[in-house]
């Protein structure tokens, strides 16, 4: 990260956790809720499956870099997927530098090829080994890690949605991230349990079992982009929700926290663990400000 950008996000911390601030810093545009896959977990593909025109997601990412966002996530549906005209995702990551964005960031399933060197992170969807990934995201673990050993820079970092179906998979996804050309981190989060995924929730101690695998993991040298110190919180749920220094875009619609802040009752059970961390660091909780300042540091 860049010493000027360090200087701004610090400014911003003081000023939110003084006067308990709500103005936003990270921003998430939906560029298509189009995919390519279906996988068991997920409940926000395919509904329109719209491509959002280049001229639309670029007034949106205006419109919340107007709003103060200074770290941008590009987010679907598949993002890779996205074109329009002769425009790619590249273009967009591009415009979004432009722009003054100064962390932009993809998430991805990592089905197509992976040549994106101007994003800082690409956070690419790996749900566990390759039996329990492929049950929940079909037969692609081969393919994404193909991708992966392809990709053009360094900046992978893998995303891990652990549920019921691959909760004993944890130590398998940091053992791959640590050994695996091109990735520099794993990060995690909980299943946020929609109305019809509910059966893949964690109970409290699945949570306290994960949470025991990562530490030990953290200990053992894998690259977590997580803070150990926001566990307590996501175990017990006991974190204050939503969080107000996010927001998301989609077709037009801006939402405090996450495009789920409308599902009743959700935010109560949200698994996410940025909104643990920035909630508690924005707070000012000492030990996660010390710990977000050291990890963001060593991966971004
Ligand atoms: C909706 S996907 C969109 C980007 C891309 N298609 C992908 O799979 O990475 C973004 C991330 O949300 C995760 N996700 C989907 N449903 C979730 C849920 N109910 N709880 C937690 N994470 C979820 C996915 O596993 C993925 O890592
Ligand atoms: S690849 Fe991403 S958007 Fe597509 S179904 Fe899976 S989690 Fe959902
Ligand atoms: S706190 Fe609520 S709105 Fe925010 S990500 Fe969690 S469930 Fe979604």
């Amino acid at each position: 990260m860049k010493f000027s950008s360090f200087l701004h996000f610090a400014a911003f911390g003081v000023k939110t956790i003084l006067f308990r601030g709500k103005k936003p810093i990270l921003g998430t545009v939906i560029i298509t809720d189009k995919c390519n896959l279906k996988c068991k977990h997920c409940s926000v593909n395919n509904i329109t499956a719209i491509m959002h025109p280049y001229e639309k997601v670029k007034g949106e990412m205006e419109q919340l870099y107007q709003m103060g966002v200074r770290i941008l996530f590009f987010c679907g549906g598949e993002t890779f997927l996205w074109r329009d005209g002769d425009k790619t995702l590249r273009d967009l990551v591009i415009e979004a530098k432009r722009m003054g964005f100064l962390i932009v960031n993809t998430v991805t399933n990592g089905t197509f090829p992976l040549d994106l060197p101007e994003a800082d992170l690409i956070l690419l969807s790996v749900d566990g080994n390759r039996e329990k990934h492929n049950l929940i995201r079909g037969d692609t673990y081969d393919k994404i890690m193909e991708n992966v050993k392809n990709a053009t820079s360094d900046n992978i970092c893998f995303y891990m949605a652990i549920n019921q179906l691959n909760k004993e998979t944890v130590r398998d996804v940091c053992i791959a991230a640590r050994d695996t050309k091109n990735v520099r981190a794993v990060s995690f989060n909980f299943h946020t349990p929609y109305p019809d995924t509910r059966e893949l929730a964690l109970t409290k101690e699945d949570k306290a079992a994960c949470c025991e695998v990562i530490k030990q993991m953290m200990k053992e040298g894998a690259p977590v982009f997580n803070l150990k110190s926001a566990f307590p919180y996501l175990i017990e749920n006991k974190f204050p929700t939503p969080c107000h220094q996010c927001v998301v875009i989609e077709d037009g619609k801006v939402s405090v926290c996450g495009r789920c802040i409308d599902v009743p009752g959700l935010c109560e059970e949200c698994g996410y663990f940025f909104v643990a961390e920035y909630t508690l660091l924005f707070r000012g909780n000492l030990k996660v400000v010390f710990e977000m300042l050291f990890t963001y540091l060593k991966y971004v």
